[in-house]
């Protein structure tokens, strides 16, 4: 089974997630960069104000093609109980390149009325039922917390696609 991790970070807590799954499922990884900047205080109300209107952004070029793999697995940061703005960017751009999906999160407490909120939200825009689900607190991943990860990978490893 081809295996791409996708994920987008702004501070670095989803990226090491999405590290660590693309080396235990041992697929490829694409990490999305946005030409928007949401450095700084004035960035962080910006994403927040633009994950509550669910708008798009401009990302860079993708490198892999998501339509060669059997799995995207896709990673996002949770911004105001939201999808964050690049991903949803990104399913809306390639959502029909998409064979089968897994989802990750990653975000700062542990609520998970909205979790489960967010990935509903990530399921009906990929028009696509996820096939394993995942997500981290900020406190997971101080703490490397990770057998989440191995199971969620584990999960995924098992399907015959
Ligand atoms: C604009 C913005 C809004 C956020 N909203 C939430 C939120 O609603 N709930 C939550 O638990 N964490 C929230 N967070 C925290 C992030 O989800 C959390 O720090 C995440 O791990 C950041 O991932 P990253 O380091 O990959 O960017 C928010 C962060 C940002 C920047």
């Amino acid at each position: 089974m081809k295996t791409l991790t996708v994920f987008y970070s702004r501070t670095g807590n989803t990226k090491k997630i999405a590290q660590e799954t693309a080396k235990l499922v041992q697929g490829d990884i694409e990490e999305i960069i946005d030409e928007k900047n949401r450095n700084g205080l004035l960035g962080w109300l910006i994403s927040g104000m633009d994950a509550i209107l669910k708008k798009y952004t401009s990302i860079k070029q993708i490198k892999k093609n998501p339509s060669q793999y059997d799995m995207v697995i896709i990673g996002t940061p949770m911004w105001a109980t939201n999808i964050s703005t690049p991903i949803r960017t990104y399913i809306h751009n390639y959502k029909d390149d998409f064979k089968n999906v897994a989802f990750f999160c990653t975000s700062a407490g542990n609520r998970p009325k909205d979790t489960l909120k967010m990935f509903k939200d990530m399921e009906n825009l990929c028009g696509k039922n996820p096939v394993a689900l995942v997500s981290f607190s900020e406190r997971d991943i101080k703490t490397n917390s990770f057998e989440k990860i191995n199971e969620f990978a584990e999960k995924i490893k098992k399907l015959e696609l």
